[in-house]
């Protein structure tokens, strides 16, 4: 039986998430994509909550996604940019928080460079802290998006066989991929130059092909991930070019297989390099549902989150 509540009172990682929480997570969220499909998008859920979006790191998905959700439950929102603010004359991330939850604030969604930023800050102060992304670390808002995604293209998400392609070493996408699928009982395997293959990785109840071609063959479901470059101190492949050839997905290598796969990518993609223009905009791409998906995932946490608050 699917219990009502969630286990944690903040959302930092989906270790820290069970089985019931995260099928939780999805069913609500399906509740709330209906809702947000109705004319009147907005439910009174999070009357009298103020939440501020603290992102010391870049976003356009993660950040507009969390603030529409939480607009649409009728909370209070803030929203704060590291660039522009005093970061730049030095305030330390936890002055920063702790003068923004000294003008009353509930919750901090927190996207920073630093893995373990959200779980320091869920340690140091009362508020709930949602993680948006910490460095290399966890993104576990769009591993819970890309399973309802799954789920909602094919029906289920135990058992289908999942590729994740791809830059792993540098990608918080990927570690909370791996943990939520795992947990889901869905089959994993990745992809990509084994330079960005972390070492150990199997101990995650995941398979390393290095073949697209064998890869692509085996999947029901394809993950493409962005290359990092910005979180990459050497060289892990020679040119973008040949890591496009080894390694990118095309129209032409998706028409050479005898079967429709599903094709998803968190964003934002480098065009030409992971991905193709013809392979991102097909048919069988489901990236703009993701995107559509993560509002009625995050409102799904939200509202769950904030229940925990008042147990
Ligand atoms: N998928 C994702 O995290 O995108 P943003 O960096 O634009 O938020």
């Amino acid at each position: 039986m699917t219990k009502d509540r969630l286990s944690t009172r903040n959302l930092i990682g989906i270790k820290d998430l069970d089985l019931n929480d995260i099928n939780l997570i999805l069913n609500t969220a399906q509740q709330f994509k209906e809702v947000i499909n109705r004319p009147i998008k907005k439910v009174p859920s999070l009357r009298d909550v103020t939440i501020a979006n603290m992102f010391f790191e870049n976003s356009t998905r993660t950040k507009l996604s969390f603030e529409l959700a939480e607009k649409r439950l009728s909370a209070d929102v803030v929203n704060f940019s590291s660039s522009g603010s005093s970061v730049s004359k030095g305030e330390t991330l936890l002055d920063t928080v702790q003068n923004i939850l000294a003008m009353k604030v509930d919750m901090i969604v927190v996207r920073h460079s630093a893995v373990g930023a959200a779980h320091f800050l869920s340690q140091k102060v009362k508020a709930q802290i949602i993680n948006a992304g910490d460095g290399t670390h966890e993104h576990p808002t769009q591993a819970l998006l890309d399973a309802f995604s799954i789920k909602e293209a094919l029906g289920k998400v135990k058992g289908v066989r999942i590729a994740i392609i791809g830059d792993i070493l540098h990608s918080r996408v990927a570690l909370s991929n791996i943990l939520c699928l795992v947990k889901l009982g869905a089959k994993v395997k990745l992809c990509g130059p084994p330079t960005l293959i972390p070492r150990h990785i199997t101990s995650l109840g995941v398979e390393v092909d290095y073949s697209l071609d064998s890869i692509l063959n085996w999947c029901d479901v394809a993950n493409v991930l962005r290359i990092q470059t910005e979180r990459m101190q050497l060289q892990y492949f020679p040119s973008a070019n040949e890591y496009s050839e080894f390694f990118g997905i095309t129209r032409e290598k998706l028409d050479a297989l005898n079967k429709q796969i599903v094709l998803m990518h968190p964003g934002p993609i480098n065009r030409g390099v992971e991905l193709s223009s013809d392979a991102a905009d097909s048919p069988q791409s489901i990236i703009l549902d993701q995107v559509e998906n993560g509002v009625a995932v995050r409102m799904a946490i939200l509202y769950l989150l904030a229940n925990q608050a008042n147990a």
